[in-house]
């Protein structure tokens, strides 16, 4: 077949196109799907317990991804900045994942432990009380509103039928968990177990 047909016959290069884009999308896809190191959890990935599960709720919710990435990005200005990056089997029992795409703040993939909770409580109350220099907006109310530990029964059960590991137990004690819990006390336990499955961390 001559050069000149190919490109003089609009219906055989539409053809081509898609058959080229097809083979090279699944030559380039479909061997993701069979990989250990993108379909399995890192090892000691923990499901998110109630009071974090609430938390995580919380950080959907009031739009933190708006202005927070949790995905580190395997350069060297990243992983010193950050530490470890990211992995796929870190975000297993993510749903939806939280990877984000802009940085107003700075990436949270790997803030757990990084501070104290009493550091977080004062700082998502206002962080001008601990960095002054930050544009971040306070969260003051989230102390105020108690987690409703029934929905997160139901949530886990949810979870559950999507693979998410959580035993008869687990989701029987949840609402016992978080009783008295605030969201604040939620989104900081969220907070402070981001990132830390890890091992390598620097
Ligand atoms: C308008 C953008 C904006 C939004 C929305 C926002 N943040 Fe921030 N965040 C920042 C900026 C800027 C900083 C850096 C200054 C500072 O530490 O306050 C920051 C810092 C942080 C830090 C400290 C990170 C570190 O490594 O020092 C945490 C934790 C954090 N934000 C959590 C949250 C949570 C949780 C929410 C949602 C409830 C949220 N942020 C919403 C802009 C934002």
């Amino acid at each position: 077949m001559s050069h000149e047909k190919v490109e003089t016959n609009i219906g055989l290069m539409v053809v081509l196109i898609v058959l080229v884009i097809s083979v090279g999308g699944l030559i380039e896809i479909v061997p993701l799907f069979f990989m250990k190191q993108t379909t399995e959890p890192v090892s000691g990935l923990l499901p998110y317990n109630s009071l974090q599960l609430a938390g995580r709720d919380v950080y959907v919710r009031e739009g933190c991804y708006g202005c927070h990435s949790q995905m580190i990005r395997p350069f060297r200005a990243e992983t010193e900045r950050y530490g470890h990056y990211s992995l796929a089997g870190e975000f297993t029992y993510d749903r939806p994942f939280q990877w984000g795409s802009k940085r107003t703040g700075p990436d949270l993939q790997r803030v757990g432990g990084r501070y104290s909770d009493d550091w977080h409580r004062l700082h998502l109350t206002n962080p001008r009380l601990v960095v002054p220099e930050s544009n971040m907006p306070g969260y003051p109310w989230l102390k105020d509103n108690k987690v409703d530990g029934e929905l997160i029964a139901k949530k886990m059960r949810a979870l559950r039928i999507l693979n998410t590991p959580y035993t008869d137990e687990d989701i029987a004690n949840a609402a016992d968990s978080v009783k008295g819990k605030t969201e604040m006390d939620a989104l900081i336990a969220y907070l402070q177990v981001l990132g830390t499955h890890v091992s390598t961390r620097r």
